[in-house]
């Protein structure tokens, strides 16, 4: 079978045959296509890229008809089951996944970037007390990029590791002090030899001067769901991540991009909204009314959809398996009977099915997240502390590959031609 695409341009009824490239249609080759010498020539138009590929990746591959997520070609199932997220941020940033040596020296090597410069306490002390922590998390970590200008050099592959050691275990402490300070209570500093969900909780819930013990079946639940939300190819914030980090910029501001476009509703923010949503139906017997405002087009079932499942989130499968073990030690979250009605009644609603509208990762990962501890605006720092791991391997590989340059779309102008200055105004 040929690689090519021939097309017919009927205004001037010429054919053109372009090479396809990996199934793709290279959109510079378009340009060729024009209606005389000096015609700028055929442009793609795609808002929102519905069908555009911005780069070629080999981080994570994901099939959205048949569900399926592989990070560097592993099952996400395979990972959960059987990996810590520390070993998963390996595999996404270092191509594969740790051995025993590796994964000691690479721990340790994260764990001990888990201190931030004191000034940032100053900084976190300036916020009002009822402050969201995506936003003190998103300035925090851009803040993060003046006490290390040395990131700016980032065409330095050694560079660029220290970046990641850096921004993988300080991520962890700017969310911890955000949660601490709004909860009124004194930071608690990590303990590098402490696992990463391990020093995570004790910076989080460590009563002043008493040993603070994490739960392992809690510890090991949040790793999991830190490992199913480590990275998820090219989606909104990875894109930001990317597109900041094309104009090298440093990795902390290109960071605080990425956790900028992760906070929206529609994306990182929708687990916080789901809870919302769960509080606002109230009870089982109120779902049915909901689901009918859903589809009346006056609300969005969130935690449901996706721009590329078509079918069950992989990743809200193996979560709602991990409910079961939190709900064991925690006591069972009672939102999680109308998540299971609601998801039950949008699975056989035809407005769903039809547009294949499934629940995705931010559907029940909201009720664990409350179970364990946390109040839902600190949901969305938990998934951007994971897909910190993710962004840095977009980010990276962005840089490291040749085709790649400073992102800057086209556009099709729609405004006025051209018009000028009146007199009196060019006088004044
Ligand atoms: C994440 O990209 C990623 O990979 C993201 C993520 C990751 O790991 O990085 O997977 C994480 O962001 C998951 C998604 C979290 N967001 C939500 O749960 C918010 C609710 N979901 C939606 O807003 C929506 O489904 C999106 C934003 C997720 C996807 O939107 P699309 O692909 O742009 O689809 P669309 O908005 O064009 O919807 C298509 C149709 C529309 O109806 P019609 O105009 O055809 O009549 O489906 C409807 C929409 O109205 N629709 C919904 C709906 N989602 C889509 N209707 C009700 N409730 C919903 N949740």
């Amino acid at each position: 079978m040929e690689e090519t695409l021939t097309v017919v341009d009927n205004r001037t009824n010429t054919t053109y045959t372009f090479p396809l490239f990996k199934g793709c249609v290279r959109t510079m080759d378009l340009r060729k296509i024009k209606t005389s010498a000096d015609d700028f020539g055929v442009m793609g138009y795609d808002p929102a890229f519905m069908n555009t590929a911005s780069c070629q990746s080999s981080i994570t591959y994901i099939d959205g008809d048949k569900g399926i997520l592989r990070y560097r070609g592993y099952p996400i199932e395979e990972l959960a089951e059987n990996c810590s997220f520390l070993e998963v941020a390996h595999l996404l940033l270092r191509y594969e996944l740790p051995n025993e040596e590796q994964l000691k020296g690479w721990t340790r090597e994260v764990m001990e970037h888990a201190f931030v410069p004191e000034n940032i306490k100053k900084l976190i002390d300036g916020f009002h007390y009822d402050a969201h922590p995506m936003g003190m998390l998103i300035s925090t970590v851009a803040a993060l990029s003046t006490f290390y200008p040395d990131s700016r050099n980032v065409r330095d592959p050694e560079v660029r590791k220290m970046q990641m050691r850096r921004l993988l275990g300080k991520l962890p402490t700017l969310a911890a002090y955000s949660y601490r300070y709004r909860r009124g209570l004194p930071y608690a500093d990590p303990d590098p030899d402490l696992g990463f969900a391990e020093n995570f909780m004790a910076m989080l819930w460590k009563q002043p001067g008493k040993e603070y013990k994490p739960n392992p079946v809690l510890a090991r639940a949040l790793d999991v769901l830190f490992i199913l939300h480590a990275d998820h190819e090219q989606n909104c914030s990875a894109n930001a991540m990317r597109a900041v980090g094309s104009s090298q910029a440093d990795p902390f501001v290109s960071t605080a991009a990425a956790a900028a476009a992760l906070s929206g509703p529609l994306h990182g923010g929708a687990n916080e909204e789901v809870l919302r949503m769960l509080d606002e139906i109230g009870t089982k017997d109120h779902v049915p009314a909901y689901v009918q405002s859903c589809k009346d087009g006056h609300k969005r079932l969130m935690g449901f959809g996706h721009r590329v499942y078509k079918n069950y989130d992989p990743r809200a499968k193996i979560i709602k398996r991990i409910a079961d073990q939190v709900f064991e030690v925690t006591g069972k979250n009672k939102k999680i009977e109308i998540a299971l009605e609601l998801e039950k009644i949008a699975l056989e609603d035809e407005y769903f099915v039809k547009r294949k509208l499934y629940p995705n990762v931010d559907f029940y990962s909201g009720i664990i997240y409350e179970a364990l501890g946390f109040e839902p605006v600190m949901f969305t720092v938990l998934f951007a502390l994971p897909r910190m791991a993710g962004w840095l391997a977009q980010w990276a590989e962005m840089l490291e590959d040749p085709e790649q340059k400073i992102a800057r779309p086209r556009q099709i102008y729609t405004g006025v031609w051209e018009r000028h200055l009146t007199p009196k105004r060019q006088t004044a």
